[in-house]
């Protein structure tokens, strides 16, 4: 069902991809570029987004570095690709890290790390973008979250506290904007291979590839989802889980994860 207005043709789109230098957000930002739209590309590795540029023609795309835990280069992104192509069309949150914790590894740095990266840099990049949305009447956020917000999960402290708080955040942009016009998409993916999980040493349950995510999260803003799950198989049976009583989805996320 179509929560959102869908996105029917993306040529000339205007599009920013926050965490675009590896992983899905790159590939995101790869495949709209191809489908036609123009991609302002932003994370802190500089040489990353050019050579991803590089790939595509000069005015499709638009090499924002920042760091966007601070919320002023993020407002500064926006005024930048306000000045250049008059506004934005959707932008698109994909920044992220991740350690793995156990209760025993708690760190209060890697912790707010986390909680900076994950979650505060989308508290800010929305900030940066409602007031043009607003002022024009549409718009688009999406929100890359994860299924590891869906519950508590072993080697997920502290990480799955963030996207839990965005998949919250997510509800509650989506009950404000959606009456004003503006999209909001919440995305949850399974895992995928990218350098954020290559650090995972466990196997990891119906892996997929980035391309593969990204083709899943362009389709889903295409039929203006307002949640993009993937891949199916999996994440069904996470859905499944969210709905059992603490003592028996305890026991089964020891059985599974043998932790
Ligand atoms: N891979 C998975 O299985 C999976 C599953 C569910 C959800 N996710 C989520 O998907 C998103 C993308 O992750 P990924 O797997 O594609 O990992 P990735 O390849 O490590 O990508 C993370 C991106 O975030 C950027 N980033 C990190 N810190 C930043 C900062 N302070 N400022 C600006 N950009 C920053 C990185 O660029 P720089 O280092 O150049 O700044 C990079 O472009 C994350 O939010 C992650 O939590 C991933």
């Amino acid at each position: 069902m179509s929560l959102n207005p869908p996105i029917r043709n993306w040529r000339g789109r205007r599009v920013w991809v926050v965490g675009a230098s590896s992983g899905i957000g790159a590939a995101v930002a790869k495949l709209l570029l191809g489908a036609g739209a123009r991609v302002a590309l932003s994370a802190r590795s500089a040489p990353s987004l050019e050579a991803l540029a590089s790939g595509f023609s000069g005015d499709n795309t638009l090499c924002l570095p920042l760091d966007a835990t601070r919320p002023e280069a993020l407002l500064r992104g926006m005024e930048d690709i306000r000045g250049h192509w008059g506004g934005l069309d959707l932008a698109i949150f994909c920044a992220g890290t991740y350690a793995p914790m156990r209760a025993w590894q708690l760190d209060g740095e890697k912790a707010r790390a986390m909680v900076e990266t994950n979650f505060m840099s989308v508290v800010h990049g929305v900030q940066a973008v409602i007031p043009g949305f607003l002022a024009q009447g549409s718009g688009g956020i999406v929100i890359i979250s994860s299924v590891a917000g869906y519950r508590g999960l072993p080697n997920g402290l502290v990480y799955g506290s963030t996207k839990a708080a965005l998949i919250n955040l997510a509800e509650n942009l989506y009950l404000d904007l959606a009456p004003k016009g503006i999209g909001v998409f919440l995305v949850n993916p399974g895992f995928v291979k990218t350098p954020l999980t290559d650090k995972n040493t466990f196997r990891m349950p119906a892996l997929i590839g980035a391309d593969e995510a990204a083709t899943r999260i362009v389709s889903g803003i295409e039929r203006g989802r307002f949640e993009i799950h993937f891949p199916r198989r999996f994440t069904a049976l996470l859905k499944l889980a969210r709905l059992l009583p603490y003592a028996l989805y305890f026991r089964l996320a020891r059985a599974a994860t043998g932790l």
